[in-house]
């Protein structure tokens, strides 16, 4: 399962972070959302506080929820480096099941985390879970993979991800490659650090799965109208472009909990 994965993903998230293709464009578009809300925030999958700190600094208030409590002292530290521990309540607690003190005015899902549910059960059950813990007029926000025959054919190929010294001073090179199954919609992203001495000779390999998935843009709209949410945008890529199929990066949904449900 996703969550105790991280435990051991925990100490290259930063790496992968900052080797990603999306994360750039993301943490703006999150950052800008989480401030414009009015009411509790919520970011479920916080991981190490990327995006929550970040919001933080900027003066919100960020309730956090993960699984991992690794991923959590990652987040606590950041808050605390930066100053803002203050302005983050961090809950350790799953998609599907997170109780929050009172309904949210935003919960978001960044970084195709709603993945990690690797079935489609799974995420209804998280979809409907999120619907119950919002305001009415509250709003939840996702992204998710885009697949194509492209990007899954890149995601196959073996890369090297990073090169970089570990806090211990160890040289490091980090590879990556996925293992997919496109009929079940689901992937094992397999990332192997090379730790080299001074010759370059590697003294140890260590493997970090992740256990990943996605869905179509018809299944995530069926998910948001089986919950009861109303679709209020879908876009294409983090710096607003409406969603269409032919030219998306990304699906990004903002779907509106209505005062009525
Ligand atoms: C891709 S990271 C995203 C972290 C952060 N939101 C960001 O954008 O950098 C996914 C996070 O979701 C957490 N996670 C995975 N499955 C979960 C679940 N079922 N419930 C709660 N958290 C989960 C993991 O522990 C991890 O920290």
């Amino acid at each position: 399962m996703s969550g105790l994965e991280y435990e051991r993903f925990a100490d290259i998230y930063r790496v992968w972070t900052a080797t990603a293709g999306s994360t750039h464009a993301n943490l703006p578009f999150y950052v800008q959302a989480y401030l414009a809300a009015e009411g509790p925030v919520v970011e479920l999958g916080v991981g190490d506080g990327r995006i929550a700190v970040e919001a933080a600094r900027q003066g919100q208030h960020v309730i956090g929820v993960d699984l991992s409590p690794a991923m959590l002292a990652l987040c606590r530290a950041r808050a605390t480096d930066a100053g803002v521990a203050d302005r983050l309540t961090l809950l350790q607690g799953d998609f599907r099941s997170f109780a929050l003190a009172e309904p949210a005015a935003l919960i978001a899902l960044p970084y195709h985390s709603i993945g990690h549910l690797t079935s489609l059960d799974a995420k209804r059950d998280a979809v409907r879970h999120i619907h119950a813990q919002l305001r009415p007029g509250g709003r939840f926000i996702f992204d998710d993979f885009l697949m194509t025959p492209e990007r899954l054919d890149q995601m196959r190929r073996v890369q090297l991800r990073a090169e970089y010294d570990t806090p211990d001073g160890q040289h490091a090179l980090l590879w990556v490659t996925s293992l997919i199954d496109d009929a079940a919609q689901t992937m094992r992203v397999v990332t192997w650090e090379d730790l080299l001495d001074d010759d370059g000779v590697m003294v140890r390999r260590r493997y970090r799965p992740l256990s990943l998935s996605w869905m179509t843009p018809a299944q995530a709209e069926g998910l948001l109208a089986d919950a009861g949410f109303t679709v209020e945008r879908c876009l294409g890529a983090f710096d607003g472009t409406p969603f269409r199929a032919a030219t998306a990066e990304e699906q990004i949904w903002i779907a509106r909990k209505d005062s009525a449900t």
